[in-house]
């Protein structure tokens, strides 16, 4: 059984990472290495990514990553058949880092070179893990997107919805700001929101009811803000109540526009034998009151929940290395070293 082995590099945020990822002629994959740096501690004075920082930290960490992920999987230069970086859309400085390194060692090599988009890692990664067929519906969560995706094939999405404002993990780490909670604010806001009471504070469900798939936070953190301040000083108990109300509202608004994507999803006609699959993937889908909703919701509608395991939900490079082996696979021309770097790539 042939395999098709590949080197992925990712560093379009605030993570540094590679991989090397493996494929049979089946489609099934094999994760050989997965080596992720993150600057979390870098960014967290500031509260948020500083693109500069995060650009000069990934050309220090990016040779020895891609050194090490060789290393540990075993596998020489030599025997690699391809190379794949994010080229799109994120940070331009990390992109730029990652894309010339790719671009390097495929010139050197004379191995071919992918450019790959990460929101196609993000979308194809439940492939790899999983073995998800197509089509399915995936909802990405993370700290820069917030999306709900229709993946027919490689190279075919449909964004049914996206954020017209704030990405919900930015409006988690905005509402830990206000709060006086530490950065990333994600995980902090889920821990507080344990002891609060979710129903003493009323706040909006933003786009609730509306037939248009998008998403909207950036009110319900300005509603977090006027309902604190009309408490201050805050108390432990009113910034856990405050943490609560606010995840309800992210749960239910999620219920509202992953419930009507589901509907039209088994609406579009689904073979007789499918079992359709709601894929979710970005730091937000680590949040158990989420899932939990998440996961009623599929019960209730007929779809299969799959959350791949939460260190390939958030950034890696294992994603855009098995984005390149479906590229590949599914006969898409390798792309030239001249191949750009985009920030901005719908
Ligand atoms: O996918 P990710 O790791 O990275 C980028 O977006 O680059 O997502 C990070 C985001 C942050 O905004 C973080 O606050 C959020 O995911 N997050 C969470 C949780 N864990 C991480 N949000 C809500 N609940 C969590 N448990
Ligand atoms: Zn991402």
């Amino acid at each position: 059984n042939k395999k098709t082995v590949f080197l992925g590099i990712e560093s379009s945020c605030d993570e540094t990472a590679a991989a090397i990822v493996a494929r049979d002629v089946d489609g099934r994959g094999e994760i050989l290495a997965d080596v992720v740096l993150s600057q979390l501690e870098e960014h967290a004075a500031f509260g948020g990514v500083v693109p500069e920082i995060a650009a000069r930290a990934h050309v220090e960490a990016m040779d020895r990553l891609i050194a090490e992920a060789l290393a540990r999987s075993g596998v020489a230069l030599e025997d690699l058949d391809g190379i794949a970086a994010t080229v799109g859309p994120g940070l331009i400085g990390g992109l730029i880092v990652g894309a010339m390194s790719g671009k390097a060692i495929a010139y050197a090599s004379g191995k071919p070179f992918y450019g790959v988009n990460h929101l196609e890692g993000h979308a194809l990664t439940a492939r790899l893990t999983d073995g998800v067929s197509f089509p399915f519906l995936m909802l990405l969560v993370s700290g820069g997107h917030t999306q709900i995706v229709l993946v027919r094939g490689v190279g075919q999405y449909e964004r049914w919805g996206t954020t017209i404002d704030d990405a919900l993990g930015e409006a988690f780490d905005k509402t830990a700001k206000l709060l006086g909670l530490g950065y990333p604010g994600g995980p902090q806001v889920e821990e507080a929101a344990k002891t609060g009471d979710a129903k003493r504070i009323p706040l909006p469900r933003p786009m609730k009811g509306e037939t248009r798939l998008d998403f909207s936070f950036s009110g319900l953190k300005t509603a977090v803000r006027q309902a604190a301040q009309g408490m201050a000083p805050l108390e432990d108990q009113d910034v856990a109540d405050l943490c609560a109300a606010f995840q309800l509202a992210v749960a239910e608004t999620l219920r509202d526009r992953v419930g009507r994507s589901l509907a039209r999803f088994k609406a579009e006609g689904l073979a007789a034998d499918q079992r359709p699959a709601l894929v979710v993937a970005g730091g937000v889908a680590a949040n158990s009151a989420i899932r939990a909703m998440l996961t009623s919701l599929c019960d209730r509608q007929g779809f299969a929940f799959v959350a791949p395991p939460f260190k390939l939900c958030t950034d890696n490079a294992v994603m855009i290395a098995w984005a390149g082996l479906e590229r590949e696979a599914a006969g898409f021309p390798a792309d030239g070293l001249d191949a750009a770097v985009r920030s901005r790539w719908p």
